[in-house]
């Protein structure tokens, strides 16, 4: 039996492409491993949205080099963002590299890896597809074991915000066929699944390129009408496209988690207008207050860009004012960093990356009393979560999620793993809850 050692890399996409790469790998006779070194295969799936992302890639890559010197039949594989951009180049640059498959060349890795095996020959695909052919080629996947599922309903974006790589790796926006969907969906709630988040790079402008296709809205609507389904969540929303059919559903749609992730990644109207997003802080304040009084116990997350080309004090102290206005649950905070082919990478830019790294401290400190304030106010209460599994913190404990996607780790017997039971919270940590079981209510 081969075997084939995969590392992923980067946002929820591209855990899920790593679960049909794993799939189509399976049908040509691979089996997943944790050690590279006993592997037939080793696999990247990148992402090179931020950082040093290409850089790290060769790093990393680095590491396979001695077990391919000691066994030259290993064959080694770049998939992912990074790939898409890298393409050729990187067969180029890295002599003990056999494959490269772009972002929609994933349905082509057996027929690669067969043609590598038999020739040694190296092989690079990273041509974009036309929508037909996309559209075909979203993968059916299987039910499993998991309480929670992602299901993808739309891929690639059109919107080219200036700092952005992903609409240059990802291509163009296609929305999967609803009826697809909610087949999906319905075979996997009837096989046990009980929370499903729907996944996009722009999840509410799903629909709107396709002739006669459901809204947004109208997908949320009949995926919540699914019977057996008790939670269903969406990400990512970009704030232009929340509209007020969208905001009505946190208050009526009852499978819907009070809980939305929102990027807003600045609060000053100078840099939005240069990061191309198309709203202004007024427009997102707007959204953010009527969602808070459709649905009072909705909690907001977000993405915030710190040191953007130009950011000057008065922007950056824009955003402190948003994010203490809008009081986030979290928020994800990442410092600018320029990524090539996009607009933002050409514009002149002041602030010193010490300055840079000063404001990035100070949102961090002003976010994590927030954080700490919302998260403690679920001490003391008995909430409903989602129990997903065992939990790492030792024998007999469970984990799962309250309707806000918050860990809850508890001690209880594994029969609750895959119901939704009552959990009385005792203790906010930073990044979770500790709690126990009420096996009374
Ligand atoms: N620099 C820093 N952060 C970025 N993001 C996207 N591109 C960049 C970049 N060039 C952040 C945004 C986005 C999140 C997924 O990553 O905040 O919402
Ligand atoms: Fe990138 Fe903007 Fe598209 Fe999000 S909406 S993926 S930030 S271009």
């Amino acid at each position: 039996m081969k075997s084939f050692y995969l590392e992923t890399f980067g946002c929820q996409m591209n855990v899920v492409d790593s679960e049909q790469i794993t799939a189509l790998l399976q049908e040509i006779g691979y089996q997943p491993i944790d050690a590279p070194d006993l592997a037939d295969l080793v696999l990247l799936n990148t992402c090179s949205v931020r950082d040093k992302a290409e850089r790290k890639v060769y790093g990393h890559l680095g590491r396979f080099k001695p077990i391919k010197d000691k066994r030259p039949q290993l064959i080694i594989g770049v998939g992912g963002c990074v790939a898409q951009q890298e393409g050729q180049r990187m067969l180029d640059a890295v002599s003990y590299l056999d494959l490269v498959f772009g972002t929609h060349n994933i349905h082509r890795l057996p027929e690669m890896v067969q043609q590598v095996e038999q020739t040694r020959q190296r092989a690079s695909e990273t041509d974009f597809l036309d929508r037909e052919t996309r559209l075909n080629l979203f993968p059916e996947r299987s039910a499993s074991e998991s309480a929670t599922r992602f299901v993808t309903i739309m891929q690639g974006c059109d919107n080219f915000c200036s700092y952005c790589i992903v609409p240059h790796v990802r291509g163009r926006e296609i929305s999967r066929l609803s009826a697809e969907i909610l087949n999906e969906i319905e075979a996997l709630v009837a096989a046990g699944v009980k929370e499903v988040t729907l996944l996009g790079q722009n999840v509410n402008s799903y629909g709107c390129k396709n002739d006669g296709e459901l809204s947004f809205p109208q997908l949320l609507a009949a995926v919540d009408a699914i019977p057996g389904l008790e939670r269903l969540r969406f990400a990512t929303s970009h704030p232009k496209d929340i509209t007020a059919e969208l905001i009505d559903c946190f208050g009526r749609l009852e499978s819907l988690c009070p809980q939305v992730h929102l990027p807003v990644q600045s609060g000053s109207d100078r840099i939005l207008a240069l990061m191309n997003r198309g709203y202004d802080a007024a427009d997102y304040l707007d959204k953010v207050r009527r969602l808070k009084a459709v649905c009072p116990q909705i909690r907001l997350t977000t993405d915030i860009i710190v040191g953007f080309p130009g950011e000057t004090e008065e922007d950056f102290q824009a955003t402190l004012d948003l994010v203490a206005q809008v009081r986030y649950a979290d928020a994800f905070t990442f410092l600018y960093s320029p990524r090539v082919e996009t607009a933002a990478a050409s514009m002149p830019d002041n602030a010193s990356a010490r300055q840079k790294q000063q404001r990035f401290d100070r949102l961090l400190t002003l976010q994590q009393r927030i954080s700490g304030e919302i998260w403690q106010e679920d001490a003391g209460k008995i909430l409903p979560v989602l129990v997903e599994g065992a939990s790492k913190q030792g024998e007999g404990q469970l984990f799962g999620r309250s309707v806000w996607n918050r860990i809850v780790n508890f001690s209880g017997p594994p029969e609750l793993i895959g119901q939704v039971v009552p959990v009385a919270i005792n203790k906010v940590l930073r990044n979770s809850h500790l709690g126990e079981y009420q096996n009374n209510c």
